[in-house]
């Protein structure tokens, strides 16, 4: 994007998002003279000190001195860099981005904006028939009989899908919209005698995404049936496990608590919300996603999971919990008592017993040695030992040998035998993990290939140009991963800014594919590469082909993140070493090394811990 182009985008998008509207999704405005008062959400105060000013669209806090327009309100409150947050109010106000994308991509962005606009429409028409016509007063009375008071019901959009085939066919037809095009939407279907509603006399629950756009619905019968929850189906705007329940009503009461609650479903949300707990999201009935993780780690480091008692469950939860745990976040859990969910405990027992219910949650670790005894019952000493066996890769999960240690001791307390057995078992098993570590890369190779020759077409080892890496090297995986899709480039591009490449090679390569992503056929054929980087790229296509294990996109961006904050440090530790006693300079770099230090512990929790 040339640079004017670039800063008409940057004003269109501030002109389609009014400073206060955007604020006022996450602090409450007061008026007073020209501008609007209120609490400041980045820091702590009693009085407010947080103006916005309509007229220059710029908001200060008099307290803390954080100030700026309303992207920089945006980077602050959600997280986000620059280009993050310029899209985030984009995608907001519907500003089409203006980027190199290709007609295609601008065509599936607009598509999205009308599908968004179709949901809007069918949000406000749902809601008019629940609150405002004859036909909305059962399941008014529903709610009622739900212990759902309207005002909980208007937050959070509730409607009622009419007893009827075409009440939003109609409506789409009424207002000249392609019923076809509709179609995509997923609300509307076509059968043999023509399109009709998906939604039929159910209770809608708008899902939005983070921005508060809806983009799916979920709806429930009025009394018993099957499926007693119907769901839109995936669309351009929603796939199931993408999106969390309620996260956007939730978002800042998780930031300024510190941590998230989530459950399960949709009635469980609206009756936690309604009792004061705001900062309680739902999965809806699905194990939870690592896209979901992603979206809970932009607010916080801390989930408490309270799901159904019944194993079952909790054996669906477990992994769910690991993709928490793998997402960064640290993670609790809470186990409801049998026959009962959140809503239903909450309207039996009231706010204080769910509140001591999240106040016992238990760390991962517990929860599930918890859940094995539970499940084994062990009594004899081979079920012992079987218990012990099970909970050893558990254990090599937590990288913190006090932790570690911990465990160990709670585990022989569980199980009444002695510690120094758990330590012992521990210790063979870890020893037995280094070892099959090392020459495990190369097997697991060769192995997914099930084919000898292949590995010829690995790259040559041994001292080459320009110290090229092993293949499981982060940039040169990450390099595999664009040439595999070209929006892996696109976000590996705004995740690696700021990043240094250590293999000069690598970096050729990938700013060649920044040249040439314009290519309709991707990867991008050996043509388009000069000659000194072609056999990088044919060995690079080569490991793409032979199917070595990918990698993750995330995973491969944070441990570049790492390497190069790894470097820092390494550098400064070198010039700490070199610079005068006592001298300034030396007090500065150690406090930068400190800094940094931080940086590292706080950025990558797990990484940065003892091995
Ligand atoms: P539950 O069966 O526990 O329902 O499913 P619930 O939330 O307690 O609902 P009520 O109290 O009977 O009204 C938990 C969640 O699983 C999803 C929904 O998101 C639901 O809230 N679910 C369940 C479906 O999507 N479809 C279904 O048919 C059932
Ligand atoms: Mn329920």
């Amino acid at each position: 994007m040339d640079r004017l182009k670039e800063e008409e985008f940057i004003e269109e998008v501030k002109a389609g998002n009014e400073i206060t509207s955007v604020i006022g999704e996450y602090v409450s405005l007061r008026k007073r003279g020209g501008s609007f008062i209120g609490l400041c959400p980045f820091h702590q105060e009693k009085t407010p000190s947080f103006n916005v000013n309509p007229e220059k669209q710029f908001f200060y806090c008099f307290g803390c001195g954080t100030g700026g327009d309303v992207i920089n309100f945006v980077m602050r409150i959600e997280n986000l860099t620059f280009l993050e947050a310029l899209n985030w109010l984009a995608e907001r106000a519907g500003v089409p981005l203006p980027r190199r994308e290709t007609p295609a991509e601008q065509r599936a962005q607009k598509e999205r904006e009308w599908l968004f606009r179709l949901h809007k429409l069918a949000t406000l028409y749902y809601r008019r028939i629940l609150t405002g016509t004859p036909a909305g007063k059962k399941a008014c009375a529903y709610l009622e009989e739900r212990g759902i008071t309207p005002a909980t019901a208007g937050e959070f959009l509730l409607g009622y899908a009419p007893d009827s085939w075409t009440g939003l066919v109609d409506l789409f037809q009424k207002k000249n919209l392609s019923l076809q095009a509709a179609e995509k939407s997923g609300l509307i279907l076509r059968g043999e005698k023509g399109y009709y509603d998906r939604f039929r006399d159910r209770l809608l629950f708008p899902i939005s995404n983070p921005q508060g756009r809806v983009v799916a619905f979920g709806g429930r019968l009025l009394g018993e049936g099957v499926p007693k929850y119907l769901n839109s189906p995936e669309t351009p705007l929603f796939s199931k496990g993408r999106y969390l329940y309620g996260l956007f009503q939730a978002k800042e009461a998780i930031r300024k608590e510190g941590k998230a609650v989530v459950v399960e479903g949709y009635m469980d949300l609206l009756q936690a919300h309604q009792a004061g707990f705001k900062n309680v999201v739902a999965a809806l009935g699905t194990a939870l996603t690592r896209d979901q993780a992603k979206a809970l780690r932009r607010y916080t480091e801390h989930a408490v999971i309270a799901f159904d008692a019944d194993l079952a469950g909790q054996a669906a939860a477990m992994r769910g919990l690991d993709i928490l745990k793998e997402s960064g976040l640290q993670v609790q859990v809470t186990t409801l008592p049998p026959g009962e969910d959140p809503d239903s405990l909450l309207r039996k027992e009231g706010p204080e017993a769910f509140r001591q219910l999240l106040e016992a949650s238990k760390d991962l670790f517990t929860f599930k040695l918890d859940y094995l005894l539970e499940k084994e019952k062990p009594g004899t000493l081979e079920q012992k030992a079987r218990v012990v066996e099970a909970i050893l890769p558990l254990l090599a999960e937590e990288e913190n040998m006090v932790v570690r240690e911990g465990y160990i001791r709670r585990v022989a307390a569980r199980l009444e035998v002695s510690e120094e057995a758990v330590f012992t078992e521990w210790r063979k098993y870890a020893r037995a993990q280094r070892k099959k570590k090392q020459p495990l890369d190369i097997k697991r190779k060769s192995r997914n290939t099930n084919d000898i020759t292949h590995t010829a077409a690995l790259p040559p080892a041994g001292p080459g140009k320009m110290e090229r890496k092993t293949s499981s090297h982060p940039e040169r995986e990450v390099l595999r991963l664009c040439l595999q899709e070209k929006k892996n480039l696109e976000r590996i591009k705004e995740a690696l800014s700021g990043i240094e490449w250590t293999v000069e090679e690598y970096r050729l390569l990938f700013i060649r594919l920044l040249e040439v992503r314009a290519t309709e056929s991707w990867p991008p054929p050996a043509s388009l590469f000069p000659a000194e980087l072609r056999s990088l790229y044919s060995e690079l296509q080569a490991e793409n082909e032979l199917g070595l294990p990918p990698g993750d996109l995330d995973g491969c961006c944070r441990r570049l993140h790492q390497l190069q904050l790894r470097r820092e440090i390494w550098q400064i530790q070198r010039e700490v070493a070199a610079a005068a006693e006592d001298s300034p300079e030396l007090h500065e770099k150690l406090a930068r090394l400190n800094k940094l230090h931080r940086r590292l512990r706080e950025e990558f929790p797990t990484f940065s811990g003892l091995r």
